[in-house]
């Protein structure tokens, strides 16, 4: 079953379809998605998601929700794929393309700079090297998003270029499970 995590204000919940209206408004009204998705698209996906995370529990999407009042503030989500519009920097020999889980994250923007983003992918990193035992965890965002790339930062990730002539336009961040080996 996929886990729930109470973090010190927030409860990070397994995302549901009774929250596709407030992804909606929190995630695909931003202004900078907004007009990309329509609502019934929306539900589409989510319901694709939560197929997906009947296969596979310990990944997918999280609702990041208020402890206070439950109010739904934002997703987060460990998601895996072929990445094969990556070419990573610390090794640009290798021309194979791996399967990667990458941690993904939303704060809707009433929410921002306290931190939300912080605790609840915290929550999930903890789950991806402990629980789940992934040797590392990517993040992969624009160069220009200044906030995503602290954010990874903070959490430790190292940052480095995508080397990818296509894609030279992200930025990707790698985390080494150092837990286990600790
Ligand atoms: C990226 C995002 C999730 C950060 O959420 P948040 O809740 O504001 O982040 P936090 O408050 O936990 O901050 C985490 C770190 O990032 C830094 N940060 C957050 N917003 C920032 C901004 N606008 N400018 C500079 N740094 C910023 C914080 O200062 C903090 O580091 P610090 O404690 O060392 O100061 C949020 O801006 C967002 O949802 N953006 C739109 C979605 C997005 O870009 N997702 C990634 C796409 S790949």
């Amino acid at each position: 079953m996929k886990k729930t995590f109470h973090t010190e204000r927030l409860i990070v919940r397994p995302l549901t379809l009774d929250d596709a209206k407030d992804f909606y408004r929190i995630v695909d009204e931003d202004p900078k998605h907004a007009g990309q998705i329509s609502l019934e698209q929306r539900i589409d996906r989510i319901h694709a998601y939560l197929t997906n995370d009947a296969l596979e529990p310990g990944l997918g999407w999280w609702a990041v929700t208020l402890q206070t009042d439950g109010s739904f503030i934002g997703r987060c989500g460990l998601d895996s794929y072929l990445t094969d519009f990556l070419q990573f920097e610390d090794d640009p020999a290798n021309l194979y393309h791996s399967i990667e889980v990458e941690l993904a994250y939303h704060i809707g923007i009433d929410y921002r700079r306290q931190g939300f983003a912080f605790e609840a992918c915290h929550a999930l990193v903890e789950h991806a090297f402990t629980e789940l035992k992934l040797r590392r965890i990517v993040s992969v965002t624009n160069q220009d998003n200044i906030p995503s790339q602290n954010l990874m930062r903070k959490l430790g990730f190292r940052l480095q270029r995508n080397l990818h002539p296509e894609f030279s336009d992200r930025m990707i961040g790698i985390l080494n499970n150092t837990i286990i080996l600790a």
